[in-house]
């Protein structure tokens, strides 16, 4: 465990510190007393109430994170769970100290990367997106019993327990559940598992069904009264690599014992006063997010009309995607520029090659390059009493990941290698295209573009995350914008968003997001808009230093989510 002096030290030598703005925001921690009550928003209203019945039991918001992440991977198994992984920013109030948590997927030692590529040397998707190739060892048990001992009050058999009630118990999934059952039924029918789980009777289930996960109980009851080894060592890791294995993976018992959670120094922005506290590498949200910033801290976007300031925004985000693409990956296998990248000076030069009022095509932004991510992650956000907070985004990649259960554990496993930039060059399943520095190695993490962060401002906090992909990355930065102007977390969540990620040369707009003549004029200077739909499940909590008051809110667009005060 990393032990870190108070947060004025970290900020002033420790952290990556990334000038866009003024420097005021140094002197704006959250307050050193706690709120006296929590809010929690994630994506499901088990896992809010989870997180609350944990605190009941005397937990601290890292406790309340085991028991919303644990029961997410128990109710909302097509977006993350035990057989995937997370990244999470924690704030713990004692000591002002933040810390990344990187329970990110790691290659097996066997990966071979020609089984990605078809005979027509282009991606093969089918083997990088379902069944178990596709698949990346697991991170997620790693990180929550991590996060249990290191910074939680409680043990394991108290923070898992939802979980392993509503496993065993049952719950009703909801329309969305069950539309992508219905999205991924054909895979699903591949795995005798996974269809003896998801397609009773064969067929996609309707509602008012209950889903019943005995094998998923047991592995987390294992999980519980083992720790890690329960879950990467013994009988749970012999079934994972036993049915990885029998279907044609490539797993071994070695991949799954050396797995490991990391602690990594998260990046800090400072912007309009405002201190931004987001993810380092192996995400590249919080390395995009600091270069927009830092790019549009150098326009006065505020004498701008909307079209403009959103041209601006959409040049600074283009830029940022090409730089994403082109030099990131997992800092344990890739020398990464990152001083340059997150310099002022190479903003300067970025907001140089920017026209006022004119589209620059992505053609004409060099690159050498190979990475798109899509709306099947989760986070959740959680600010507890004493002020401590967890923001966390969780993943199996794609819906219901690989869609192979693995037999006997109720575990789906992850289709996170399609994260790497298995042909460098060509696009992923999110149309993100990656060089080197993201192609596969033995027990490397791919790049992700999970964005877990927090906002401290004078007189309020955000603690601010999405799913999305790639558009993870640009709705945390429109969120974090949008609580810099003032909003609540509910206004944040049902904001209306926008996406442009250097290749497709394209705006991805959300309906309404513009009016008619805003549209006009960007499709003037050069921009091509194209609807998109699905977005969000952004779950926000703020905290209103003012008036001590917590606030949560989840994405409006989705009606089984919940943010909760209490
Ligand atoms: N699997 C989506 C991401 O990590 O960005």
């Amino acid at each position: 465990m990393v032990h870190a002096p108070s947060w004025r030290v970290l900020a002033a030598s420790l952290f990556l510190v990334v000038g866009a703005g003024c420097a005021s925001a140094q002197n704006a921690p959250p307050p050193s007393k706690g709120p006296g009550h929590a809010a929690i928003a994630s994506a499901n209203y088990l896992a809010t109430n989870a997180g609350f019945e944990v605190l009941g039991k005397g937990g601290n918001a890292f406790d309340a994170a085991v028991a919303v992440s644990s029961t997410l991977a128990v109710v909302e198994q097509q977006s993350s769970g035990i057989g995937g992984g997370f990244m999470a920013l924690l704030h713990r109030a004692s000591d002002n100290r933040d810390v990344f948590i990187d329970a990110r997927e790691t290659a097996p030692k066997a990966v071979d990367m020609k089984v990605y590529v078809g005979k027509d040397g282009q991606p093969n998707r089918d083997v990088s997106t379902n069944g178990p190739l596709s698949a990346g060892i697991p991170g997620e048990p790693a990180g929550l019993v991590w996060m249990a001992a290191h910074y939680g009050k409680l043990p394991l058999s108290v923070s898992l327990a939802p979980a392993i009630r509503i496993a065993t118990e049952g719950f009703q999934p909801d329309a969305r559940f069950l539309g992508t059952i219905d999205d991924r039924k054909d895979v699903l029918a591949r795995y005798p598992a996974s269809a003896a789980v998801y397609l009773p009777g064969g067929k996609v289930p309707t509602a008012g069904w209950t889903l019943r996960q005995p094998d998923l109980a047991k592995t987390l009851q294992r999980l519980a009264a083992k720790g890690h080894d329960g879950f990467y060592k013994g009988e749970t890791a012999k079934l994972l690599v036993d049915a990885s294995r029998g279907a044609g993976g490539n797993w071994t018992a070695a991949d799954l014992e050396a797995y490991q959670a990391k602690e990594r120094q998260p990046l800090s922005i400072d912007y309009k006063g405002y201190r931004i506290v987001t993810a380092p590498p192996p995400s590249s949200g919080g390395v995009a997010i600091a270069e927009v910033l830092n790019i549009m801290s150098g326009f006065d976007l505020a004498k701008l009309d909307l079209a403009h300031s959103t041209h601006l925004t959409i040049e600074a985000m283009r830029r940022a995607f090409r730089d994403h693409n082109e030099y990131l990956g997992d800092p344990d296998f890739v020398k990464m520029p990152l001083d340059m990248l997150l310099s002022a000076y190479y903003a300067d030069g970025l907001r140089a090659t920017i026209s006022p009022d004119k589209a620059t095509p992505s053609d004409l932004l060099p690159t050498s390059m190979a990475p798109e991510p899509g709306m099947h992650t989760t986070h959740f956000s959680v600010i507890d009493a004493d002020g401590n907070m967890v923001a966390s985004t969780l993943t199996v990649n794609l819906e219901f990941g690989s869609a192979f259960i693995a037999k006997g554990t109720g575990v789906v496993l992850n289709d996170e290698m399609d994260d790497f930039a298995l042909v460098p060059g060509q696009p992923n399943a999110f149309g993100l295209r990656g060089a080197l520095a993201n192609a596969p190695e033995p027990g490397k993490r791919m790049l992700s573009s999970m964005s877990p962060s927090f906002v401290f401002g004078a007189d309020r906090t955000a603690v601010i995350g999405s799913p999305g992909g790639s558009t993870i990355i640009t709705q945390v930065l429109e969120g974090i914008l949008a609580f810099i102007d003032g909003k609540s977390a509910s206004e944040i969540t049902a904001q209306k968003r926008y996406h442009h990620q250097y290749l497709p040369d394209r705006v991805d707009v959300e309906a309404g997001v513009f009016d008619d003549a805003t549209t006009k004029a960007l499709t003037d200077m050069g921009h091509v808009l194209r609807n998109r739909s699905p977005w969000g499940f952004m779950n926000v909590v703020t905290w209103d230093h003012r008036t001590n008051k917590l606030d949560a809110a989840s994405d409006p667009r989705r009606p089984s989510g919940l943010g909760k005060v209490q």
